[in-house]
């Protein structure tokens, strides 16, 4: 049966009446039109769709909208301020940490979540992490760089 799910989303207040058991990735994309969180496997076994459910990195192909309910959702789409991107956004680009680009966003969502936890964290901590993230495209090296140099200035932008 259908039921009313309200969360917060990139700081604002959403809703959907829906099954609650249905993906929040499927809810992001296709009532929320937040198209920059990917469907890759909808096994849960690439990260092509994650975002930070109360900081945390989910996959959203796996994870009901009812779990939603009532939390914060952060996506790709509410990371920058403004114009300014995120460190993270920004060291990826810097690097040219992407292809097809396929997998970006679930990547930058994972290194957001990790420095949230870790603002320090060693290259161990971050291979470990990163590893659930798959890139078809093979650009895990430029990835990692992109990583490393992010660290600092995550650190600068929370030390503020
Ligand atoms: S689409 Fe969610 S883990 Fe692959
Ligand atoms: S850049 Fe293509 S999947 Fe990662």
């Amino acid at each position: 049966m259908d039921k009313t799910i309200a969360f917060n989303v990139n700081g604002q207040s959403r809703s959907v009446t829906t099954d609650p058991e249905r993906s929040l990735l499927d809810v992001l994309r296709e009532d929320f039109k937040l198209t920059g969180t990917k469907y890759g496997c909808g096994e849960g076994q690439c990260r092509a769709c994650t975002v930070l459910l109360n900081g945390k990195a989910v996959p959203a192909c796996l994870t009901p909208v009812s779990e939603a309910e009532k939390q914060t959702v952060l996506t790709i789409e509410g990371l920058a301020h403004g114009d300014t991107l995120h460190p993270v956004q920004q060291a990826f680009l810097e690097e040219g940490a992407f292809q097809c680009g396929y997998c970006t966003s679930g990547m930058i969502m994972g290194v957001v979540a990790l420095l949230n936890e870790k603002p320090n964290p060693t290259d161990a901590d971050i291979r470990s992490r990163m590893q659930r993230h798959l890139c078809r495209c093979c650009s895990y090296p430029r990835i990692l760089k992109a990583i490393r140099q992010a660290v600092p200035q995550v650190q600068k932008t929370t030390a503020r």
